[in-house]
């Protein structure tokens, strides 16, 4: 297997988008959240490549300025990422968005930075998902400066808080915002919300980028392939999924498979991982793409080098077989490699139609009590406060409200315990909602 051409093939498999023509529509975004960051208008628009309703962002968030990527990169992408919300102001800058609390959420953060400042010097900041840290969001360069950020994740409350944190290299920005309910028992873990790392179709011709509606959960499939040691099965039948299926798989996505080139070969993949002491989970789809013949069998295994094995097993013909962890795994390093192998008694080589790994993510800082959170909200809307009166009012404790003291000792969730409003400026009456900060020592 060659490094640089799994390496490269990697790249082309980013963000750039391709767009795939509509050859249906569907009318089933049931429950999709859709946030066109810094859109001027205030009505929405059906997105013409994919179909997805998009709204502004301006009933989620105080603050900001709303701004445009540079003409020269607007044709490069779709939409949604022609504008961009920025931060000059203010060290946290949240977006609030309601969503149905115990259900299971894809969010997907967008950036695409399309030198929508002009002076082409890209920014590096923080993203917050409520009171802890998501990822950093960091570019490679100025003129290729794109990424997203993808969480699976369970709220506990009937809202996110999503948080663009300003940490001294730049000013934060973001181009979209985009929530897609998941089937509860897609994705299971035992710990933590995952973080996507890779999502791929192997055997797909490169450069293309499939989304909804072919993947009615609207995830993004980049391309893996191994030009020199991989070749491509595929077929035109659709590969259905139930409607009960957790992991719904598009089929483009499914109906092509990798294979090795030599039939005694294994299928393996190498992948770079953010964070060599995080755990990880990982999701392998099959399925048999061939009408197999009597005397024919293909019973395969799968291995991450370190962590563990499965198999023996045989793909189903055009129908979804999904290899999954129930623990998480580590390797301990930079890497990993998986592979695909050709079971003894096989008379077929391996396949595999696409992957995706997830990293564990530890969200260990608490919320702030949920009373305590509505009767401050309250609060905040009585007297009309913007400033820095966003995201958790107590947590992280570095980016405490203005004027709110919390304790975080002595409570599972910190609590507001001391108020002082003339530190915002504040005049007029008493809100009646003060009455419900229970735990309040002085005001
Ligand atoms: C979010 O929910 C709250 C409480 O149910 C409601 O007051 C608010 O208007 C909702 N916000 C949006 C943007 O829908
Ligand atoms: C999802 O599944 C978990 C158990 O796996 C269950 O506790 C929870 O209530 C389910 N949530 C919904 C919205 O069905
Ligand atoms: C930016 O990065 C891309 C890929 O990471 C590379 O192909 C390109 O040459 C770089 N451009 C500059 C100006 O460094
Ligand atoms: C399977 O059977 C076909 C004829 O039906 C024959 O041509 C082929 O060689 C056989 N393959 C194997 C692996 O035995
Ligand atoms: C191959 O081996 C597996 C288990 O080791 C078995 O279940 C399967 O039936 C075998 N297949 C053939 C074609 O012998
Ligand atoms: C409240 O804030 C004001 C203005 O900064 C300050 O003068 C005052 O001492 C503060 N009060 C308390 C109790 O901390
Ligand atoms: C205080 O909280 C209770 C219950 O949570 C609520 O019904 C009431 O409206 C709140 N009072 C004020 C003044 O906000």
């Amino acid at each position: 297997m060659s490094w640089t051409s799994m390496q490269l093939l990697f790249l082309v498999a980013g963000f750039a988008l391709n767009l795939m023509l509509l050859v249906h529509s569907r009318d089933d975004q049931s429950g999709f959240i859709s946030i066109d960051c810094g859109l001027q208008t205030d009505s929405g628009y059906s997105e013409t490549g994919t179909g997805i309703n998009y709204i502004s962002d301006t009933t989620f968030i105080d603050t900001g300025e709303s701004k445009s990527t540079s003409p020269s990169y607007r044709n490069e992408y779709q939409q949604p990422y022609g504008s961009v919300r920025s931060f000059p102001e203010g060290a946290r800058n949240c977006y609030k968005i309601n969503v149905t609390r115990g259900n299971k959420y894809l969010i997907r953060a967008s950036f695409v930075y399309g030198n929508y400042d002009g002076p082409d010097k890209i920014p590096e900041f923080e993203l917050h998902l409520g009171p802890n840290l998501w990822d950093t969001v960091m570019f490679e360069n100025a003129s290729n400066a794109d990424t997203d950020k993808e969480l699976i994740y369970v709220p506990l409350r009937n809202y996110i808080h999503v948080c663009l944190v300003n940490t001294g290299s730049g000013v934060p920005f973001i181009s979209a915002l985009e929530l897609r309910p998941l089937p509860n028992a897609s994705y299971e873990t035992e710990t933590g919300p995952l973080t996507l790392v890779s999502r791929c179709d192997t055997g797909e011709r490169p450069n293309t980028q499939t989304r909804y509606p072919f993947d009615i959960l609207d995830r993004f499939w980049g391309t893996y392939n191994d030009l020199d040691d991989w070749t491509q099965l595929d077929t035109s039948s659709t590969i259905k999924s139930e409607s009960d299926d957790p992991y719904q798989l598009p089929s483009v996505v499914m109906s092509t498979a990798s294979t090795p080139k030599y039939p005694s070969d294994s299928l393996s993949i190498v992948l770079s991982l953010p964070d060599k002491d995080a755990e990880y989970y990982s999701y392998l789809h099959f399925a048999e793409v061939e009408s197999l013949q009597l005397n024919q069998s293909r019973w395969q295994y799968v291995s991450w080098e370190g962590a563990g094995s499965f198999g023996p097993f045989a793909p189903p013909y055009l129908s979804r077989y999904t290899v999954y962890d129930t623990e998480a795994w580590s390797t301990g390093g930079k890497y990993v490699t998986i592979s695909v192998t050709r079971a003894e008694n096989s008379t077929l080589p391996p396949v595999l139609n696409a992957f995706e790994i997830y990293m564990v993510k530890q969200f260990v800082e608490a919320e702030t009590n949920q009373e305590d959170v509505d009767a401050i909200t309250s609060i905040k809307s009585t007297y009309n406060i913007k400033r820095n009166w966003q995201g958790d009012p107590c947590a992280p404790q570095h980016y405490v409200w203005h004027g709110v003291k919390c304790n975080y000792q002595e409570f599972e969730s910190p609590r507001i315990i001391s108020l002082n409003l003339s530190l915002s400026g504040l005049t007029g009456e008493i809100a009646a909602s003060i009455s419900n900060l229970t735990m309040i020592q002085s005001l």
